[in-house]
């Protein structure tokens, strides 16, 4: 096998996209590279920008698992690894970072091994490590992605995001892990609240592809999760309701938070401007970013 060195880049992702929980994500223009060689017997592992200080270096690092999950799955033994990652995903902020870190490991690795598996094995693999998959299926393929996790198998659309759409993200200075953010969600819903959900998202995916973007205030709203977990985001309320006043086509929190996304197609300078100071008013820091959705998923450079 040749001793060459893969380099791959994974977008960022904002998963459930308000009504969508578990099942819909779109990428984004923000993104962490994975360089990854063979080293046989050696576990060596680089980091960064965003993690650096915290992401684990040895062999329970998620890049690395999903790289020997790839190794374990085509029977390719010693697989010792060198691997540096360039990270500019926020870490446990709601925007697919430990997405990003499994697809890239899982196609980093597959490219080591002259690309045996399909992306769908890939994408199973990536949702089996993940846990469900609106966060690394639009990580791999890009742009928006339904999917839908039965028996083991990932079945997926992508659609484009509408010509025109773009994001503004407030992203806090402090994690929210999706286990805590999981664990404050009921285990039952109602009946009146999952018709609320389902008539919600059928809209908003029949709303991106028919390019309807006045109709993603309404499909972009939610009663499964968001609600549950506004305890845990001083200020999201608030936020979302700056931003929509600032002209924002619909506002989410982003995957498990404690992110808060706008959709915006003009503005998103103003709109910006009134999350941060929202954000402030509450007492939460932040950092805002302009992003673009990402048409392309992970890219092998
Ligand atoms: N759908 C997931 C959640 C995304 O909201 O918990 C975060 O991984």
């Amino acid at each position: 096998m040749p001793n060459e060195t893969i380099k791959v880049k994974v977008p960022a992702t904002t998963a459930n996209m308000g009504p969508g929980f578990d099942c819909l994500g779109m990428a984004l223009e923000l993104y962490n590279e994975i360089h990854m060689r063979l080293a046989p017997g050696k576990i060596s592992i680089q980091i960064e920008g965003e993690g650096a200080e915290d992401i684990k270096r040895d062999e329970n690092n998620i890049v690395w698992r999903a790289a020997q999950r790839v190794f374990q799955e085509v029977g390719f033994n010693n697989p010792g690894l060198w691997i540096r990652l360039i990270n500019q995903i926020p870490t446990s902020r709601g925007l697919g970072s430990s997405a990003a870190a499994i697809v890239g490991g899982l196609v980093a690795a597959n490219q080591l091994i002259g690309g045996k598996l399909t992306q769908d094995r890939l994408l199973a693999l990536a949702t089996e490590l993940e846990g469900h998959p609106d966060n690394v299926a639009p990580a791999l393929l890009g742009g928006v992605v339904i999917s839908v996790l039965a028996e083991g198998e990932v079945h997926y659309l992508k659609i484009m995001p509408p010509e025109g759409l773009n994001t503004v993200v407030a992203i806090p200075d402090f994690k929210l892990s999706t286990h805590a953010a999981r664990d404050v969600l009921p285990q039952k819903v109602s009946l009146k609240d999952a018709i609320f959900n389902l008539s919600r998202v059928a809209l908003l995916v029949g709303a991106l592809c028919e390019k309807r973007l006045d109709l993603l205030y309404i499909a972009g709203q939610d009663t499964l999760h968001q609600p549950y977990r506004s305890s845990l985001v001083p200020g999201m309320q608030e936020v979302i309701q700056a931003a929509s006043q600032a002209g924002a086509l619909n506002v989410t929190l982003s995957g498990a938070g404690p992110t808060v996304l706008a959709l915006t197609n003009s503005g998103s300078e103003e709109i910006a401007r009134s999350m941060g100071q929202a954000f402030e008013n509450a007492g939460t820091s932040c950092q805002i970013k302009l992003l673009r959705p990402a048409v392309e998923g992970t890219k092998i450079l």
